[in-house]
């Protein structure tokens, strides 16, 4: 197996691109994937203010160096779920990462900041804690993003999330959801930070590829709450279609995007967003989903603690 650009073995075989690459032209590669999408969706401009949200995980934490690679300047924001042994290795990998680097990383503790983790929010309410843990940090990421006076949230999803995200929301014909599944979501006046996926164009198993070749540490082990969760069933099936057709997942994601979406732009902002009673964060109802699941959990953890 030999690279497609050098001829010297490769360590990496992408079938959907039909290539081979040795570890510095496929590090070469993902840079031009990044670059080519943050482009292509005009995602940001130099002098943007960017924070991303980092979870100690490999796309994160490869995306993070990645755009510091290609010069941009940017500052991470972990958001500690209270999950046991996972939440406080998965902190350690990004503090790590991030002194190594000399990036600034702001840290928000739910349990210490807020008052409850993960695990409590599903406990005392009809969430799953993955539904919780994802309600929490589009809202704690994007608070820390308004408050710090940034314009850009980067996140990490990759091409699986996005592809089995897609999946999910074709199985249930969700015309609100379909609209709003973009590489970038727009600012709004009520207050949501302009949102983009730096990352859709690299599939996870590169994205581990890269973080081992530029030898990141990252939290190897999957959250123990998100055993057997919808998405990671959808990437399951996803990877099957995909051995059999290289390049399928690809297809399905930037088909939509380019050709299917449009279909569904008058259900995009169809939704009034008003400030939330009680934090002032849009949201559609008075009160915001975090601020209700919040106030739920607190009442549950507080009566346990006097029975
Ligand atoms: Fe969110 Fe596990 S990381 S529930
Ligand atoms: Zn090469
Ligand atoms: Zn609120």
């Amino acid at each position: 197996m030999k690279c497609k650009v050098c001829r010297d073995r490769a360590v990496i075989q992408v079938r959907r691109h039909n290539a081979n690459f040795c570890a510095p032209h496929f590090v070469d590669h993902i840079h031009r994937q990044v670059e080519k999408t943050i482009h292509h969706y005009r995602m940001f401009r130099p002098s943007d203010r960017l924070v991303l949200g980092v979870s100690g995980g490999k796309d994160s934490l490869a995306l993070w160096d990645i755009l510091t690679e290609l010069g941009y300047r940017v500052d991470g924001v972990y958001l500690h779920l209270g999950i046991g042994e996972y939440s406080s290795d998965s902190l350690r990998f990004t503090q790590e990462f991030a002194e190594s680097r000399g990036l600034d990383l702001k840290i928000v503790d739910l349990p210490t900041d807020v008052g409850f983790s993960i695990p409590q929010a599903a406990a005392a309410t009809a969430r799953t804690a993955c539904s919780a843990c994802g309600l929490s940090k589009r809202y704690i990421l994007n608070q820390v993003a308004a408050e710090g006076g940034y314009d850009v949230l980067v996140m990490g999803h990759n091409l699986d999330d996005e592809a089995a995200t897609l999946f999910g929301n074709v199985l249930q014909w969700n015309p609100e959801y379909l609209a709003r599944q973009a590489p970038v979501l727009p600012a709004d006046d009520g207050g949501l930070i302009r949102k983009v996926k730096p990352l859709i164009r690299v599939a996870e198993r590169e994205t581990a590829a890269y973080a081992v070749i530029r030898g990141i540490e990252y939290e190897v082990e999957e959250c123990p709450m998100a055993a057997g969760n919808t998405i990671n069933r959808y990437k399951e099936w996803l990877n099957a279609l995909e051995e059999q057709s290289p390049g399928l997942k690809a297809n399905f994601l930037f088909g939509f995007l380019d050709r299917g979406q449009p279909a569904f732009a008058s259900h995009r902002g169809s939704v009034e967003l008003a400030a939330c009673a009680e934090c002032g964060q849009p949201t559609t109802g008075e009160v915001c989903a975090f601020c209700r699941l919040r106030r739920q959990t607190l009442v549950k953890i507080s009566s346990r603690a006097a029975s």
